[in-house]
């Protein structure tokens, strides 16, 4: 079950060897200010910082290097200039295979971010202002949420691919007066209408902001309001722009995620830690060597593409991709022709990703060269031991260790993730906490599981990337993360330790589903359904599906009047798809007279839940019931799908 596998020679003179991780992850708990403030001189500071950690869990406030200052686009751009100013910084693919590449010397990506940082002022934007991010993948995605960063504006960056709806209540939750944007995007050979969805958002009663900043990308017709819209090319401008001083505590960005309740909350990361927590993360964890070419596939609109698409790589002087486009498109060897293409050593991408190719048979994959990949990352969720040896074994042909890299929006980067040349390799495990990281494993009666054993992961120790708070809302911020166990950091993961100290995470416990990588709250789902004016009720679950690791499973009660379809079932799925956005889109809609319920009127997930998964027999206690039959009406729905 718990298998090792030999993970192989990594050619790398600078991994860290089992006996130096040991060495470093003792000294990292002994003397977690001393580690940090070294770890820190990753950085050029300002003013150095003196101060390692202070923070408390109960009550909560958490600092790291409070009396440093520094500014990380400084550190991700203009410190690399003197060394490494004609190394490539960047390598844009765009979505059309035969597109135009774009590759960028550190020097020329320093140019570009100093123009959008140029034209940010001039649009008005200033030091403490929220800017949104809606972009594709693009260099001038990486180049705004630089120059944000330059200027000390806060970034919000919202997928591309959420809707209006859900854009517009991320601009207004922030307060944020500002939006960059593109004319538009291309994924998979299909346009993606940006600009208009930002006028859609803005038309939005109650959403009003000063100045939007739009690129030009796809040349597709773009209405402009004057004065509010502005191109950048118009505005940019290649004049000095210095890099603001920043304290190590002020915000660095703001990046919305799903929780089980609620809207999504803005989890807001600050800069010192960050900053040291995503260089150290990407230098230990991808072991990268110079004139390497790293590829991390995640979007800027997620935590992954900030962590190990912006801020890590470029933190650490490296070259790599910036993908526009997705894996299957215009075939299912494309990732592997970008990899050829580009002489990617390190590839670093998602479970899903993994099972999706793997479905379409090993020829798309044997068929390239891939000679030149070194080492592979997974994460976004758990993956499954069959995934991982394809990846292993198909993909890296043995060769390349694998690294499965455990982690959080909240947490800023890795927490547990085996190191090439430190660990053996178990499928399906992240492995190993990494340096600072004291995981602990709690009942739900909050006792804590010692040795092998299983339960809730929490963390009892801060670390310099965690989250400082949820924007706007500290209490809430308290209620998520530390209230279910007083005094530590609660992940909302389940979690099994083995006898040799690997972690396995199981998915999470919590209302969250995690599909495709993507975290979707049922509450926010449930929220867009009955939205709808036939639906009376609605509770969303999670479902296993072979590709997107889970599905989104609704159970929709009608008003007295509507009648369940399969026309109905697809507008319902149209509607969610209109609220939220595509990863949205529910995967089965059962209509039902009801939803399980106590007396008392809550509703029984877990029974909804296990008939999502077929397992009928594992219903449990359903004596508290209000209606008993129910149950057996619901699972004669769910044979019948
Ligand atoms: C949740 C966090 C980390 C960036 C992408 C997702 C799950 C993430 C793994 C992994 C098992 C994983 C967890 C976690 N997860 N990585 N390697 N193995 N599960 O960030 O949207 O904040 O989601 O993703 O359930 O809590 P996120």
């Amino acid at each position: 079950m718990s298998e090792f596998v030999e993970p192989p020679r990594t050619n790398s003179a600078t991994h860290c060897t089992p006996e130096q991780y040991e060495a470093l992850y003792r000294r990292s708990l002994e003397q977690p200010d001393a580690f940090w403030l070294e770890q820190a001189q990753r950085l050029d500071w300002f003013t150095p910082p003196t101060l390692g950690g202070e923070w408390s869990y109960d009550p909560v406030f958490i600092e790291w290097f409070g009396d440093g200052t520094l500014n990380l686009c400084h550190n991700a751009v203009d410190r690399h200039l003197a060394d490494k100013g004609d190394s490539t910084a960047l390598i844009f693919e765009p979505d059309d295979p035969s597109g135009e590449t774009r590759s960028l010397t550190y020097r020329e990506l320093h140019g570009e971010v100093v123009r959008m940082a140029n034209a940010l002022k001039a649009l008005g934007v200033a030091r403490g202002d929220r800017v949104t991010l809606y972009m594709p993948m693009i260099v001038e995605g990486v180049t705004a949420m630089l120059a944000c960063a330059r200027i000390g504006a806060v970034h919000s960056v919202v997928f591309g691919g959420f809707s209006p709806e859900a854009l517009a209540g991320r601009i207004v939750d922030c307060e944020s007066r500002f939006v960059i944007t593109a004319d538009g995007g291309m994924r998979g050979g299909r346009p993606v209408a940006l600009k208009s969805n930002v006028d859609a958002a803005l038309a939005h009663e109650g959403v009003a902001v000063d100045g939007v900043l739009v690129v030009r990308h796809t040349g597709a017709e773009t209405a402009m309001q004057a004065p509010r819209d502005r191109w950048l090319h118009e505005l940019a401008s290649d004049a000095d722009c210095l890099c603001e001083e920043m304290r190590a505590e002020d915000p660095l960005f703001i990046l919305y995620t799903s929780g089980s309740t609620g809207k999504p909350k803005g989890v807001l990361h600050t800069t010192g830690g960050y900053g040291v927590w995503t260089a150290a993360t990407f230098h230990y964890v991808f072991d990268y060597q110079p004139g390497e070419v790293f590829w991390c596939t995640a979007d800027i609109g997620w935590v992954t593409g900030h962590s190990y698409v912006v801020y890590g790589p470029l933190l650490n002087g490296a070259a790599q991709v910036i993908f526009e486009g997705v894996p299957n498109y215009p075939d299912h060897g494309r990732f592997w022709d970008v990899v050829d293409k580009h002489s990617v050593a390190i590839l670093y991408t998602a479970p899903t990703a993994i099972r999706a190719l793997m479905r379409e048979g090993d020829a798309h994959v044997t068929s390239r060269d891939r000679s030149s990949l070194r080492l592979l990352g997974t994460v976004g969720e758990p993956i499954n031991p069959e995934a991982w040896r394809w990846y292993f074994e198909v993909v890296g042909e043995k060769r390349c260790p694998v690294v499965d890299t455990w982690w959080q929006t909240e947490t800023g980067g890795a927490m547990i993730t085996t190191l090439p040349g430190a660990h053996a390799m178990k499928p399906g495990s992240a492995g190993k906490p990494f340096f600072g990281i004291r995981p602990q494993l709690l009942d739900a009666e909050g006792e804590v599981l010692s040795g092998a054993a299983a339960g809730n992961l929490a963390i009892t120790h801060s670390w310099p990337g965690q989250a400082r708070t949820v924007y706007g809302d500290h209490d809430r911020f308290v209620q998520t993360y530390f209230s279910t166990y007083m005094g530590r950091y609660f992940t909302g993961d389940g979690c099994r330790r083995d006898e040799d100290g690997y972690y396995w995470i199981t998915g999470r416990v919590d209302d969250v589903i995690n599909v495709s990588g993507h975290r979707m709250g049922t509450a926010e789902i449930e929220s867009a359904l009955v939205l709808h004016d036939s639906v009376a009720e609605a509770a969303v679950v999670g479902c296993p599906h072979d590709i997107k690791g889970q599905g989104i499973y609704c159970y929709v009660t009608l008003y007295a009047d509507r009648e369940g379809s399969d026309a109905l079932a697809e507008e319902l799925r149209q509607h969610v798809r209109k609220e939220i956005g595509p990863i949205a889109t529910p995967d089965h809609i059962q209509f039902t007279d009801g939803l399980p319920k106590t007396r008392s009127g809550k509703i029984m997930r877990r029974i909804l839940r296990k008939i999502a998964e077929n397992e009928f027999g594992a219903l449990g206690d359903t004596s508290t019931l209000a209606d008993p039959s129910l149950v057996e009406r619901l699972v004669e729905g769910r044979r019948n799908r």
